[in-house]
């Protein structure tokens, strides 16, 4: 007992037990906060805009990014595979991409905003594999005939170094050209083209 006639002890134990009640109300709280923000959190993520470094691409190379779960390719072009392309147009299914496969501003010749950079979503449009980099010219597996381009190893589909496709394959359409703009010479910003469409 206290000179002011409190009981300490008593006083004490109410004190604690008050700190519980807050401490397990504010769990209580917490939990269905924190699971409610995360499918959101979740979601922003995946369909956030990806930035791709582009200043080590040589002429010749691939890179990959990965943009809402899917693989993007870039492709830096040489002035040859530029060259190329019309020559090509005949044995193609969609040469002037009249499939919306591709933004306004990539529906030209090298579908893409820059000639020498293709964007495009690695994902083939028969079944969903992922095609295979080929820039070799004339390999024996795909014919006097190839300049280059992509092959799905799957069932066998073949795309161009513009991502179109091929006559006589089970992909219906062209490969995919996401959205996406240039932040500088050497960054693009996949999945964000700032309203350019
Ligand atoms: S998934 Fe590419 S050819 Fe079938």
């Amino acid at each position: 007992m206290s000179a002011d006639g409190v009981d300490l002890k008593k006083r004490r134990m109410l004190v604690a037990a008050t700190s519980v009640v807050g401490a397990v109300g504010a769990v209580y709280v917490a939990v269905p906060f924190v699971v409610s923000m995360e499918p959101s959190a979740k979601a922003k993520a995946l369909g956030a805009p990806a930035e791709a470094d582009i200043s080590k691409l040589e002429p010749g190379q691939l890179m990959r990014v990965k943009w809402r779960g899917k693989p993007v390719w870039i492709v830096y072009r040489t002035k040859q595979n530029l060259a190329d392309l019309p020559s090509l147009d005949d044995k193609l299914r969609d040469p002037k991409s009249e499939v919306p496969q591709q933004p306004a501003y990539c529906k030209n010749e090298n579908r893409s905003i820059k000639p020498e950079y293709l964007v495009a979503v690695g994902i083939c449009t028969h079944l969903g594999c992922s095609p295979t980099y080929r820039p070799d010219v004339a390999p024996a597996d795909l014919g006097p005939d190839w300049k280059g381009g992509f092959f799905c190893p799957c069932h066998g589909s073949r795309f161009d170094l513009a991502a179109r496709v091929f006559k006589g394959v089970p992909a219906p359409t062209n490969l995919v050209v996401p959205p996406h703009q240039y932040l500088s010479d050497t960054t693009i910003l996949i999945g964000d083209d700032g309203g350019a469409a």
